[in-house]
Parts: C-alpha cells; structure tokens; sequence
C-alpha cells in the first residue's frame, strides 16, 4: 500500500514538471497579440534567438561553445609561419618524404581547427545584431562547420589516413564554404545599409577576415599540392616557395587579362565596338613567383576599370577612338611593381569610399542589388547542406563537391592541368558579367595586394586620366618572412 502511493506520488509529479530540455511555453504570458497569419512564419523567424533548422547555433551552443571553444581551442595559438616553413614543413629540406606529408596533414588538422576557433570569437565578440545579419549567419555556421569538421577529424597518422585527409580538405575547399566570400561582403553592405555598425570598424573586420581566409587557404592547398606531388613521384617541391606558387610572366598576365576585359566591353557595348590600344612599357621580360589566381584576380579587377572608364569617356566625349591604355612593368629587388594609366577623365566622383567595403547607402543598395543577380548564388543554402546529411550541395553542376574517400582521380597534371582549379570562388566573382557591378573591386584588391608586401593606389587627375599602381612583394626576396602571421 505504502509502496503504491509513493509510486503514485512520483508518477504525478514527474506528469507536472516541465522537461528542462524545452523552452518554455511564454506565450501565454506574452500580452502581444498574435500577429496577422501570412507574416508570422517570417515575423515568427527574426524573433527567434537562433535559425530554427541550424545545426550548429541550438540550445547546446552555448555550453558546447564555452567548454570547446574557450576552454580548449582558444588557448591555443595559431603558429605564424614563413612561406618557406609551409613548403617545407619545418625541416630545411624541400624533399618530400612520408612522413613529412603525415606530419604536415597533422599540422593542417590542428592548425586550422585553432585558425577557426579564433575567428569564430572574433564573431562572436561582434555586437549582435551584426552577427545576425543573415549573411554573416552564413559565415559564421559555416565556420563553425568547418572548425567542428577539422576538431573532429580522426588523428592523421598513415599515409592512406592522409589521402583521406587530402580529399576531406579538396572538399571543405568546394562545397557550400565557397559562398563566404560573397556573404561576408553582403553582410557589410547590408550592415551599412542599416547602420548597424561603423564603417571604418567593418572595413578593418572584413579586412582581418579576408586575410584570415587567405592565410588558411594557403596552408590547406600547400598541403593538397605536396600530398599530390608526392602521389605522383615528385618527391621534391620546384620552389622554395612550395608549388602553389609559379613562376609568372607579367606580360602574359596583363595580356590574358586585357583579353578578358575586351570580351567584356564588347558584350556591354557591341562587338564591334572599337577597343582601346595597350602598350605594354617597361620591364617587359619580368617572370616573378607569383600565386597563379591571385595576380589573375588583381590584374583583371583593375584592368576592368580602366577598360570601363576608357570606353565610356570615348563615347562620352564622341572621341574618334579611345584613348590608349599604358601599363609600365617596374622592379626591384623587393617589389614589382604594374603601373596602369589611362586618360579616361579620372575618377568621376570624389568618392572617399572608394577602399571601403560599407560605401554610401545608396551605392551599397546598388550594390547588394547586384549580388543578389549573381548566378548561382540565391539558391544554395548553407541549410540545404545541413539538411541533406548524404550529399553536399554545390555551387553549380560543373563544380561537383569531391566526394570520393580515396584520392585516386588526384594527380599532381589533375592539379596543374586547370581541371581542379585553386580560388575558384575569386576568380568567379571577377569574370562576373559587366551587368553586376559590384563596388568592392579596389576594396578587395587592396587587401590582396596588402597580404602580399605590397599596395594599391590610385591617382587620378581630374580630366585627364588615372594612374592605377599596384605594388606586389617579391616573395623569393622574403621566403623566410612571417607571411602567414594573418590568424
Ligand atoms: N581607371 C579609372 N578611371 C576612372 N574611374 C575609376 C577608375 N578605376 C576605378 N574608378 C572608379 O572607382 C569606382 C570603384 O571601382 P571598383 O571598386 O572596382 O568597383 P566597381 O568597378 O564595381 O564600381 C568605379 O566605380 C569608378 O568610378
Ligand atoms: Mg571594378
């Protein structure tokens, strides 16, 4: 009898206390009155205090946050390193043995697991109505996947463990992650849009972030090149450098890219629209060591301006052709330097903003207007991705994530032949259509041409033309620089 009761007892008790593990239910204290029914899905949305099919901010984020991140992960320091170190692996041979490549992948795993966790504070400290923002949302799951996606990662200790690995990273390097970039600078416009945070304060966060980014690419990809250098033979790096880095004919690049900035005034304008003429001036033989994706970025962002301006100030002033466009190559020991000049008016406004990321309100509306344009990148979700637990999604079909376990299909010619292409998102964003015009051109390249020991100005004199000057850091003069020092 007595045994029933307090059976009895308990079983009502336990039917009246709320599981800890659930929200609870305010509503009926709330004297708001229900919202109108069409909006409150999305009403219902902004309220909340995580996205509701988030797999990483939930009830548990916090603590899993405090216990992992702070605890653990922060403590640590990212290692600065030379670029050298990273081609050599902290041992004064360029040869690849096997166990160099192990104890590289080990260095890799950990190296970015703490490279992410202080970029996730570094978000985390900003206020929260910026972090918020949808688009550095984006940004910041998708860090918080990829730091849980390496934390996690099983110790590398065998060479097929780093095939593995070597696979694991072409992937992080191809799926949905590619789409930061956009959103980090969509959130900066979005958040000046709205004044949300100043300007000069998330021009220096993007900045950090962008540079961040650069520095871990760099180290994921060194890593993938010396791990298919060494699956086909190669046993040795070409450079001091590493392979990621080839030599680069300067002319070569400044041709290429002019070529792309033809083909791109002629679907603004007509085909036969009649093109300035470039004169290539100076050091013409120059071939430096150079990242392959980055002098193609740089040198085509430019050259699309002076493009740009040169034809429209032709048209403009009824011109009987366009002004030419001469581009002077200079060096020294330390630095190269590309000096573009046109005669194309100079710089229309007095726009300070020119460097910034946030712009004025209006031209980042325009902008964030034609981001939206850009292909490819309203439909994917970084929750599709969380959502679909097999497959990761794309960016578009010609991209397909890796998915392989093994790295059969990687060569070292796979590499090199352009069929895996290295920063695909960089050089997508700058062979976008004429359509797009973005405003952030000059901001990016700053921080680009920065990253490398170098600068980008500009001088323009009102009614007679721009002289655009990008400086780049001879990186075979300073391989033992801190280079990587951009945690
Ligand atoms: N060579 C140039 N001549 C005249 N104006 C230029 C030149 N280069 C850049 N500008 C001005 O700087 C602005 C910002 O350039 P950028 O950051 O590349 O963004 P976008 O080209 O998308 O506008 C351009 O819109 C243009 O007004
Ligand atoms: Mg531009």
């Amino acid at each position: 009898m007595n045994r029933f009761t307090s059976q009895s007892v308990r079983l009502k008790h336990s039917v009246h206390t709320p599981d800890i593990s659930q929200i609870p239910n305010f509503t009926k204290y709330s004297p708001i009155k229900p919202i109108n029914e069409e909006l409150a899905p999305y009403v219902l949305e902004t309220m909340k205090a995580f996205p509701s099919r988030s797999k990483h901010i939930n009830q548990q984020h916090y603590y899993h946050n405090r216990t992992v991140l702070i605890q653990d992960y922060l403590r640590k320091r990212p290692h600065p390193m030379s670029l050298t170190q990273l081609a050599q692996y902290y041992d004064d041979s360029s040869q690849l043995t096997k166990q160099k490549i192990i104890t590289s992948g080990k260095f890799v795993k950990e190296e970015l697991s703490i490279r992410m966790a202080h970029k996730l504070n570094s978000l985390q400290q900003l206020p929260f109505h910026v972090v918020n923002n949808f688009h550095f949302v984006q940004v910041y799951e998708s860090y918080y996947n990829i730091f849980e996606r390496f934390r996690k990662y099983p110790t590398i200790r065998t060479i097929d463990d780093n095939w593995r690995f070597a696979a694991f990273l072409r992937q992080i390097l191809q799926d949905f992650n590619s789409l930061n970039l956009p959103h980090l600078i969509m959130g900066a416009l979005e958040c000046t849009i709205l004044e949300l945070y100043p300007q000069d304060k998330m021009d220096e966060l993007l900045s950090s972030l962008l540079r961040a980014r650069i520095s871990r690419r760099l180290i994921v990809e060194e890593h993938i090149s010396i791990t298919s250098n060494y699956a086909s033979g190669k046993k040795e790096n070409t450079l001091v450098l590493g392979d990621i880095f080839q030599e680069c004919s300067a002319k070569e690049y400044i041709v290429d890219a002019s070529k792309m900035c033809q083909k791109f005034i002629q679907d603004m304008y007509f085909e036969k629209v009649p093109l300035p003429e470039l004169i290539i001036d100076g050091e013409l033989d120059l071939k430096f060591y150079f990242l392959p994706t980055h002098l193609k970025y740089l040198l085509g962002e430019i050259l699309r301006n002076t493009y740009e301006a040169t034809v429209k100030d032709y048209i403009r002033q009824g011109l009987e052709k366009p002004q030419p466009i001469v581009i002077t190559i200079v060096k020294n020991d330390e630095s190269f330097i590309f000096r573009i000049s046109d005669r194309a008016g100079g710089v229309p406004h007095n726009d300070k903003n020119i460097w910034s990321f946030g712009k004025s309100k209006e031209r980042a509306s325009e902008s964030l207007e034609n981001f939206h344009r850009l292909p490819g990148l309203q439909t994917v979700s970084l929750y599709d991705h969380l959502y679909q637990t097999k497959h990761a999604v794309s960016v578009d079909k010609a991209n397909q994530p890796y998915r392989h376990t093994s790295l059969e299909p990687m060569s070292h010619s796979n590499l090199t032949s352009g069929k895996f292409r290295f920063e695909t998102p960089l050089i997508r964003l700058m062979e976008r259509s004429y359509r797009y015009k973005l405003g952030i051109g000059l901001a990016m390249c700053k921080v680009y041409a920065e990253y490398w020991n170098g600068d980008l100005t500009l001088h323009s004199l009102p009614g007679y033309g721009t002289d655009t000057v990008l400086k780049l850091g001879n990186l075979m003069h300073t391989p033992r620089k801190q280079q990587l020092d951009k945690v």
